[in-house]
């Protein structure tokens, strides 16, 4: 090989040797230490090495061509219903695997041989280029303006007064459109959130069977899934409703019960609370019959049902809202009164 086979380069850097760049730094700590000197790679000082590359691309660009015409080929030859067993897949179209496999081994060819063409056979000399003012030169600033009054004077903006006016109009209304969207930012209308389908009178009916609940109906240690009296599943906007007034009711030993004023709000140890977690609002609906404790599967928050659904563990950042209830006189149970606090997440205003 002769040193005309190895290409030349022409950058001040380049010919820096590595003592002259060391010499530089320890002399001025903050001097440019500039480029590592170039290094040629196999293929730029050997021509057979460099055929090997140029062989191995086009053979890359070959199969992906190939690939091509067997994806067409299986789109014909294989009907869509069509199942294969194919290791260690199982048991899959025949159709949809060809024509995952073809078009994706074709477009991995394509760019795994533009990658080894650029990183092999491509110039990979290191240049350095000056960055340039950001500003325009005032020729080109001049042309521009130039260009904008021309077409501003051949779309007869000046002259046709009206299309003008009219057109500064339509551009700021336009916007408003965005501001109106804001609105549903702000409170909604009648606090619709503040308040639930519960209130004095309205009995508990379970959930499951759609009948009114009595004490006797709700066992120590179970838990009752309730909604208000008056309900239906079928009625329009009941998923809203239910979001906010679904409820859980528990019987719990009236001894067992710590916080006085869950205490005053229950019916013989029966106590019910929002069934929708303080932290984002899901369903908080596993109970724990020892501990009393209920979990919200979401992210694991856990509230304590003897001391007023007090957030024990997770994210929640407020007990679950109780409801104040009694018993009607015909021995239901009843709500005596709507939630006192907004149920749900506790990102919004709880007042
Ligand atoms: S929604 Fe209940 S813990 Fe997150």
């Amino acid at each position: 090989m002769s040193s005309q086979d190895i290409p030349e380069t022409s950058l001040p850097h380049e010919q820096a040797t590595e003592s002259s760049v060391a010499t530089r730094v320890d002399k001025d700590p903050f001097a440019d230490p500039g480029l590592p000197p170039h290094e040629h790679r196999i293929q730029d000082i050997d021509e057979r090495a460099a055929k090997r590359s140029e062989r191995t691309v086009a053979l890359l660009f070959t199969v992906s061509m190939l690939s091509t015409v067997a994806f067409i080929a299986s789109f014909v030859a294989f009907p869509i219903d069509k199942i294969v067993y194919i290791w260690p897949f199982g048991r899959v179209s025949a159709l949809n695997f060809s024509l995952g496999l073809t078009l994706g081994l074709a477009l991995f060819c394509i760019g795994a041989g533009a990658v080894h063409w650029a990183r092999t056979l491509m110039s990979d000399v290191e240049v350095a280029d000056e960055r340039h003012a950001i500003e325009a030169e005032p020729e080109v600033k001049a042309k521009v303006m130039a260009d904008f009054r021309q077409g501003a004077k051949e779309s007869a903006i000046g002259r046709r007064k009206l299309i003008r006016n009219t057109m500064f109009g339509a551009l700021a209304l336009v916007p408003l459109s965005g501001v109106v969207l804001l609105r549903d930012l702000g409170p909604l209308p009648e606090d619709k959130l503040r308040h639930t389908k519960w209130a004095k009178g309205k009995l508990l009916v379970n959930q499951n069977t759609k009948e009114p609940l009595r004490p006797e109906d709700v066992a120590v240690g179970s838990l009752t899934f309730a909604m208000p009296e008056g309900m239906d599943e079928h009625d329009h906007g009941f998923l809203n409703e239910i979001a906010k007034a679904a409820l859980m009711v528990v019987r719990m030993e009236p001894d067992d019960i710590k916080d006085k004023r869950e205490l005053e709000w229950s019916h013989e140890g029966i106590v019910a609370y929002s069934k929708i977690c303080t932290h984002v609002g899901c369903p908080v609906s596993l109970y724990e019959q020892q501990t009393h404790h209920v979990l919200c599967p979401c992210h694991q928050s856990t509230f304590d049902l003897t001391d007023g659904a007090r957030v024990i563990f997770g994210p929640a950042g407020h007990p679950l809202p109780q409801l104040r209830i009694g018993v009607s006189e015909e021995g239901y149970l009843q709500a005596l009164g709507d939630f006192e606090e907004p149920v749900g997440p506790s990102f919004w205003e709880r007042g």
